[in-house]
């Protein structure tokens, strides 16, 4: 009786602890899961100035975001490259008949809606920014855009790609000291290359 006893208590005792052990492995705390969220990639908005007011140099008083003034610098260099390249400059009599009659409307329009679009496509979130032109398509058809002359053909195309990399170099963005930049600019350029080659 006493052995039966005896057997009854080590068995009671065992699923205890077993019990004890079983509770403690499902109660433990999980160890800390490592962290590894990704640190999202700058916008190229961001790298070439991002949001950081700077005094606009042309306009005496006025505050600029760097990366809107580094932009309106890089089209206004470009828009000058594009001007002055006889196998570009086909496309724009609209612009040179109304600079020949002293009329630089045109061309301040040109310089604030390819600012804006930059922008827009780079990445900047200030509304002030945003692009409010015609679609890339519609921009170079002439049936919906009278300013230019014929539809845009790949080798043009390529060539005016290629003036805007002369205009980043003319703002110290050269495929030298900032190859991955340039590479990224001229990708997001080609990004438009299907709507706007329309022959
Ligand atoms: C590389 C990508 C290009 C971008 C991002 C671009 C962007 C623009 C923008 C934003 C406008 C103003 C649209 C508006 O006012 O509604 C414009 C107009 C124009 N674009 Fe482009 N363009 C590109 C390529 C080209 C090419 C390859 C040509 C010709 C070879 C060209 C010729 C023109 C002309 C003639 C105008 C009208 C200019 C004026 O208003 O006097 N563009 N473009």
């Amino acid at each position: 009786m006493k052995k039966t006893l005896m057997i009854a208590a080590a068995a009671l005792i065992a699923v205890s602890v077993f019990s004890i052990s079983c509770k403690k492995k499902t109660t433990e705390p999980e160890p800390d899961p490592v962290v590894t969220t990704p640190t999202p990639a700058p916008s190229l908005y961001t790298r070439v100035g991002g949001t950081t007011m700077v005094n606009d140099p042309t306009h005496t008083g006025t505050m600029i975001e760097q990366g809107r003034l580094t932009l309106r610098s890089v089209v206004d260099s470009s828009i000058n490259v594009i001007a002055a390249d006889p196998q570009l400059q086909p496309y724009f009599t609209a612009l040179f008949t109304e600079l020949g009659a002293g009329n630089t409307s045109g061309l301040t329009a040109l310089s604030l809606n390819f600012t804006d679009f930059m922008c827009s496509a780079t990445g900047a979130t200030n509304s002030a920014y945003a692009y409010g032109g015609r679609s890339m398509k519609d921009a170079h058809d002439p049936s919906h855009n009278t300013r230019i002359s014929m539809k845009v053909n790949s080798t043009d195309f390529d060539k005016f790609v290629g003036d805007i990399g002369t205009g980043l170099a003319k703002n110290g963005v050269t495929s030298a000291n900032n190859a991955q930049l340039v590479n990224d600019l001229v990708a997001l350029l080609n990004t438009t290359k299907s709507a706007i080659v329309q022959r």
